[in-house]
């Protein structure tokens, strides 16, 4: 393919929008998936996206459009073209927006996707300045018109106020019945221009996902933009300098299609021996060895928002463990994982999320693809510690790691939340903003109907459902983003938790003082549902900087379960509290 008959682009939409579906009725439409024969949603590869019915794993496809009504395998009629539609399907929620910027860098433009009865959303209005920031051409598609309740009128008004965007250039689709498919793919050929590399210069390409494949192992997804890959090739990454020998290379038309080369601007997949993700760095240059290139612009790192520890649970071991999230964030490299160990728990992983959704897909994928049972942490957001002697720690859970340093103060991580809104709910959501330490910084109207608010909040009240209660008190009209700022010394102290004089590290929480007791109560009372009653216990909440006792009590034995004190020590060891009672309890935090 020539350059110029070459587009790569996304799809963006806010959840549920129905970018999947559209996705597959364009592979049905070019003829690279046949109509019926394949699953529902075929790019909604894994178990947990069906079962969530979200998109987890960016996918990436290749296919034939021609200018025609017909079927588009036929590339060799000069008078019609073909064109190759490079198609990098993109997770929809907040918490993923990491990998959708990075799919996002490798296409010159993107499918923003508007449900006709649910208007722009929170994730539309983010995706929208993601792709602008990229400076790629926007193509507004209004879908589910088919729907009796769908208003594309209102959407397109939205459009127009909200992202200044040309009402003529929405296109009303139905993924459902397949309208407007045609008008979406000439507009892709029409409005998204060619990528413009240079096909003699030096090889050039950028690393924007990766894949961990049972027989291939890592499977790198590049788009190229100068020169040429061949299979066999010596390729070497901008990033670490390693060198590596491209054994096979190809395009996903819908699978593995293995070709000869990728040319400048294609889209494809390159295996070259690397064994875990670590080693494929999103964001890198791959060039070829021995040839001078400057390297690509790179991506911004993930940023781990959400921290929480696994502990092997219920017959899971901790190297079955290790294996599952080894194998596991080969395909999610924007987790991290750390070996941390608990006095109360044992071994186990500290892992860092985007979000808390993040994080449940990521344990519920744990159980699902590798049947591994884990008991998991209180999630945390990353802290930091000021000691006596000055000195700074970032951390994100409650350690003994600095157990000779005198802790003096708690700096907490903020966040700038941006937050559009029909303006009669602008009353609650300051109520709202308020009551979780918010500082107003920006109060104006965008439109006549529409308001925005701009907020200092500590990112501790975002985490856990800030996001549902203002979807709850603006009935879903609220759109909302955040952004990290600088972390701010804060009025918190660190709760510990003592169970029969022993330290239960994993109970261990950050809280405002004016909570301390609330909360301290309320993690006595958990502790008192979930443990072992085989004798008596005592519980103590004490707090860490200034050792005073903010709850305390003696829970004695159950008569008839009186067991020896090394069964007591296990189940201590075991102290498991389910996540809902850590979600309930981080609310009170
Ligand atoms: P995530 O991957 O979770 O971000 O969602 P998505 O945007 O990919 O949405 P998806 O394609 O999974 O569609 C969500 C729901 O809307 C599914 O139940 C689809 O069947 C339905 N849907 C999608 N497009 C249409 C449409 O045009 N009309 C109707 N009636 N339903 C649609």
């Amino acid at each position: 393919f020539q350059l110029d008959k070459i587009r790569n682009f996304s799809i963006v939409a806010h959840i549920d929008h129905g970018k999947s579906t559209l996705a597959d009725r364009l592979l049905e439409f070019t003829g690279t998936i046949q109509r019926g024969l394949n699953q529902p949603q075929y790019l909604d590869k894994l178990q947990v996206e069906r079962q969530r019915g979200i998109t987890v794993k960016a996918q990436t496809t290749s296919m034939i459009y021609k200018q025609s009504n017909q079927s588009h395998q036929n590339i060799d009629n000069q008078d019609n073209p073909a064109f190759l539609l490079n198609l990098i399907d993109t997770p929809g929620h907040v918490d993923f927006s990491y990998e959708v910027s990075r799919s996002l860098a490798a296409c010159q433009g993107v499918l923003l996707v508007v449900d006709a009865t649910q208007g722009i959303q929170a994730q539309t209005v983010a995706n929208f300045y993601l792709a602008s920031e990229c400076n790629l051409a926007i193509i507004p598609v209004i879908n589910k018109i088919d729907l009796p309740t769908a208003d594309p009128d209102n959407v397109k008004e939205q459009l127009a106020s909200i992202f200044d965007l040309d009402l003529s250039e929405a296109i009303l689709t139905s993924a459902k019945t397949g309208e407007g498919l045609e008008k979406v793919l000439e507009a892709i050929v029409e409005r998204i221009p060619p990528p413009c590399g240079k096909t003699d210069s030096p090889l050039r390409m950028l690393l924007f996902d990766s894949f961990f494949h049972e027989y291939k192992k890592v499977i790198c997804y590049v788009a190229v933009v100068d020169g040429v890959l061949r299979k066999g090739d010596r390729i070497v990454s901008a990033a670490t300098g390693k060198g590596y020998e491209v054994s096979d290379v190809g395009i996903m038309h819908p699978e593995f299609k293995p070709t000869a080369c990728l040319l400048t601007g294609q889209v494809g997949y390159v295996v070259c021996g690397m064994y875990s993700t670590q080693e494929a760095r999103v964001g890198d240059t791959l060039y070829k060895r021995q040839s001078t290139i400057e390297p690509l612009p790179g991506f911004q790192p993930a940023k781990h928002m959400v921290f929480s520890g696994l502990y092997p649970a219920d017959g899971t071991g901790m190297s079955e463990l290790e294996h599952a999230i080894e194998k596991l964030t080969c395909n999610d490299p924007s987790v991290c994982v750390e070996i941390e160990s608990s006095a109360a728990l044992g071994r186990g992983f500290r892992c860092g999320f985007l979000g808390l959704l993040h994080m449940d897909v990521f344990h519920q994928r744990l159980q699902q693809e590798y049947g591994v049972h884990v008991h998991n942490t209180i999630p945390t957001v990353p802290y930091m510690f000021e000691f006596e002697d000055g000195s700074k720690v970032e951390m994100h859970m409650c350690t003994d790691r600095y157990k000779d340093k005198k802790l003096k103060a708690i700096w907490e991580p903020m966040v700038i939340a941006k937050i559009i809104l029909p303006s009669e709910y602008v009353g609650p959501v300051i109520t709202l903003c308020f009551e979780r330490e918010g500082e107003q910084l920006q109060f104006s109207f965008i439109t006549s109907k529409q308001a925005l608010l701009r907020y200092r909040l500590p990112l501790r009240e975002i985490v856990v459902d800030f996001y549902d209660v203002l979807k709850t008190i603006t009935s879903g009209y609220a759109i909302f983003m955040y952004e990290e700022a600088e972390h701010q010394l804060s009025d918190l102290i660190k709760l510990d938790a003592f169970l029969n004089n022993q330290k239960v590290d994993v109970l261990a929480t950050i809280v405002h003082k004016s909570r301390a007791q609330t909360v301290g109560d309320s993690m006595l009372e958990m502790l008192k549902k979930y443990i072992n009653r085989s004798q008596d216990n005592s519980i103590q909440i004490l707090e860490a900087i200034t050792g005073r006792v903010v709850s305390t009590q003696r829970v004695p034995a159950a008569p008839l379960e009186r067991k020896g004190v090394k069964k007591q020590l296990r189940q201590i060891r075991s102290v498991n509290i389910p996540r809902e009672a850590f979600l309930e309890r981080m609310k009170l935090s």
